[in-house]
C-alpha cells in the first residue's frame, strides 16, 4: 500500500500519478495498472451522475462511490474530495464530514478546494489525523464565482495570491496540491516555491505529478478539454461493440452454440 510518506518522498525524484475512479471495476483497473493514487473526484458529478456541474455532488454520493472505489483497490493510495458545502460553512460540519469521509469509506486522505479560504479548516482536519490534498487554480466548485471553468492565475496579482495559497497549504500540512487549469510557468514557480508535491491538471509538465479524469482520458466524451490527452478510445468501441450485439440478436448470430447450456440428460422427458 502506497502511503503519505511514499508520495512525499517521490518529490524532485520521480513523478507521481494520479486517475479519477468512481466504482469498483475501475478502481481495480487503475489500481492493478500500478497507479500510485486514485481520486474519487467530485468530477463524479458531471462524469457519472450527469449533474451540470459539481456543485449539487453529496456527501452521501461521495461516501456511496468512494467505498466501492476503496473495494477495488489494495495498493492505489486512495484520495476524496469533500463536496460543495460539506466544508467551510461550519468547522464543526467540517470536520465531521472529513472524518464520515475516512471512517466510512476507508480513504486514506479527503481532498479540499482552496487556498487562504480553506486553511483553518484544513489545519483542524489535519489536527484529527486525517491527511488532506489541497486544490488550487481552476476549482470547480467555485464555478459561478469564476464566471464559468477558466483559467486561472493568468494576472499577475492572481498568480501572487496562488503561490501565497501554495505556501500556506504547505504551512498547514497538506500532503500535495492539486494544480487545475493554470498557467504552465506559475504550475513550475509553485512547484519549486514548496516542498511537497504538486498534482497537475491542465497545468503543464513541470508539476510533481498529473491527474486526469479517467473517462477523458479513456475517450468517453467527445468534448475535452485542451489539456486531455485520449489514450483509448472507448466510446466508439462501446458504442460499435453494442451495435454488434444488438445486429446479432435481431439476427438471430446470438446466442450461438459456444454460449449455450446443455443439460446433461433429455430434459424434455420432464415435461
Ligand atoms: O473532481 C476531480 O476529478 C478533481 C480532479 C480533476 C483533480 O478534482
Ligand atoms: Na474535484
Amino acid at each position: 500500500m502506497i502511503t503519505v510518506n511514499d508520495i512525499l518522498s517521490k518529490k524532485g525524484k520521480e513523478k507521481i500519478t494520479m486517475i479519477t475512479a468512481y466504482d469498483y471495476q475501475t478502481s481495480k483497473l487503475a489500481d492493478e495498472a500500478e497507479i500510485d493514487m486514485i481520486l474519487v473526484g467530485d468530477s463524479l458529478g458531471m462524469v457519472v451522475l450527469g449533474y451540470e456541474s459539481t456543485l449539487p455532488v453529496t456527501m452521501d454520493e461521495m461516501i456511496h462511490h468512494a467505498k466501492a472505489v476503496n473495494r477495488g483497490r489494495k495498493n492505489s493510495f486512495l484520495v476524496v474530495d469533500m463536496p460543495y458545502l460539506s466544508y467551510n460553512v461550519d468547522m464543526k460540519d467540517s470536520l465531521y464530514n472529513a472524518g464520515r469521509i475516512i471512517k466510512e469509506t476507508g480513504a486514506n486522505a479527503v481532498k479540499l478546494e482552496g487556498g487562504k479560504r480553506t486553511i483553518e479548516t484544513i489545519k483542524r482536519i489535519i489536527d484529527l489525523e486525517i491527511p488532506v490534498v489541497g486544490h488550487l487554480g481552476l476549482t470547480p466548485q467555485s464555478v459561478n464565482k469564476m464566471g464559468g471553468y477558466k483559467i486561472q492565475g493568468k494576472e499577475k496579482t492572481a498568480a501572487e495570491e496562488m503561490i501565497e495559497d501554495a505556501k500556506e497549504l504547505e504551512k498547514a500540512g497538506v500532503l500535495a496540491i492539486v494544480l487545475e487549469g493554470v498557467p504552465e510557468n506559475l504550475a513550475k514557480l509553485i512547484t519549486k516555491e514548496v516542498n511537497i508535491p504538486t498534482i497537475g491538471i491542465g497545468a503543464g509538465i513541470y508539476t510533481d505529478g498529473q491527474v486526469l479524469v479517467i473517462y477523458d482520458m479513456l475517450g468517453y466524451n467527445e468534448l475535452v478539454p485542451k489539456f486531455v490527452k485520449k489514450y483509448a478510445t472507448l466510446k466508439e468501441n462501446s458504442i460499435a461493440a453494442i451495435k454488434k450485439y444488438i445486429e446479432d440478436v435481431k439476427n438471430g448470430d446470438f446466442p450461438s452454440k459456444e454460449y449455450i447450456y446443455k443439460a446433461q440428460s433429455k430434459i424434455e422427458k420432464i415435461y
